[in-house]
């Protein structure tokens, strides 16, 4: 981790626009009275961990849910592969490649690991009537090798998810993004709630994804968790992206002051 450097904030990392995997411009949305984006381009190189921080309210989630598909932007557009697509469903974002983990990710407790990593997208085989039976030697197969890849030591995939940590979950989501191949993993406040411990995993799951080549988007108010696994953070305040700079050009102290 770097404390010290240039305190001049560079600002290079938009100065050329040709090669992003995602690229947002002018984005705006209001959510009544309240413009909660204002104006934001937002920018995504292939295979970057984008840290992006921000004080509570400052437009974080609300900039992820345009690009999930919960929300739709008022104003601007979004280009992946620098084509425009339109995001009005959290499907269509996953047809896209763009995965979304929250805090409380989508899981269901009572069922195990494995039916969790391909809810929704099972794997089958044709049965005696043509197409239709679930694939479970596969899926347990897969499953035990995309669980393997983030480094994650679950014992069985057949364990209730319920039985697992909050960070373990997330692990369960991490490896569900990587097996269906997600061009953009997004993290929104992936860490709230967790001890140090399963935090420090956490973060370890991104260096690994990172590692990979997996694009990432990772929210968080907590900069100590952003600044040393991000290639570049982008800071919102009050609806507007205040900042986009490279973790070498700045410091945990000059980020917290911005943001405040
Ligand atoms: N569903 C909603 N309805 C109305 N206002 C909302 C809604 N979601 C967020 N807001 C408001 O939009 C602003 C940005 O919120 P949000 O994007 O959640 O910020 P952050 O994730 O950075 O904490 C805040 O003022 C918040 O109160
Ligand atoms: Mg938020």
């Amino acid at each position: 981790m770097s404390t010290t450097g240039p305190t001049e904030q560079s600002q290079s990392a938009n100065a050329q626009s040709g090669d992003y995997l995602l690229r947002c411009v002018g984005l705006h949305k209001w959510y009544g009275s309240v413009h909660a984006l204002r104006n934001v381009d937002f920018n995504v190189r292939a295979g970057e961990v984008v840290g992006l921080v921000g004080d509570n309210g400052a437009g974080k989630s609300t900039l992820i849910k345009v690009l999930s598909g919960v929300h739709k932007q008022d104003k601007g557009d979004i280009f992946l592969e620098g084509r425009k697509v339109v995001i009005d469903r959290p499907r269509a974002a996953m047809q896209l490649g763009i995965e979304t983990i929250y805090q409380y990710t989508a899981m269901i407790p009572e069922m195990s690991i494995l039916r969790n990593i391909f809810i929704g997208r099972e794997l089958r085989k044709a049965g005696p009537r043509g197409f239709g039976w679930l694939d479970r030697k596969r899926m347990a197969s897969e499953a035990v090798a995309s669980i393997a890849e983030v480094g994650l030591d679950l014992e069985s995939p057949h364990r209730p998810v319920k039985e697992l940590s909050g960070g373990q979950r997330q692990g369960v989501a991490i490896a569900r993004a990587m097996h269906f191949q997600s061009k953009i993993l997004i993290l929104d406040e992936p860490t709230n709630h967790l001890s140090v411990k399963e935090t420090n995993k956490v973060l370890d799951h991104v260096r690994t994804l990172s590692e990979q080549g997996v694009t990432c988007i990772f929210i968080s108010h907590n900069l100590h968790h952003i600044h040393p696994i991000s290639d570049r953070i982008v800071a919102m305040a009050r609806g507007e992206k205040i900042a986009d700079i490279h973790p070498d050009d700045t410091n945990i102290d000059d980020l917290n002051k911005m943001i405040s």
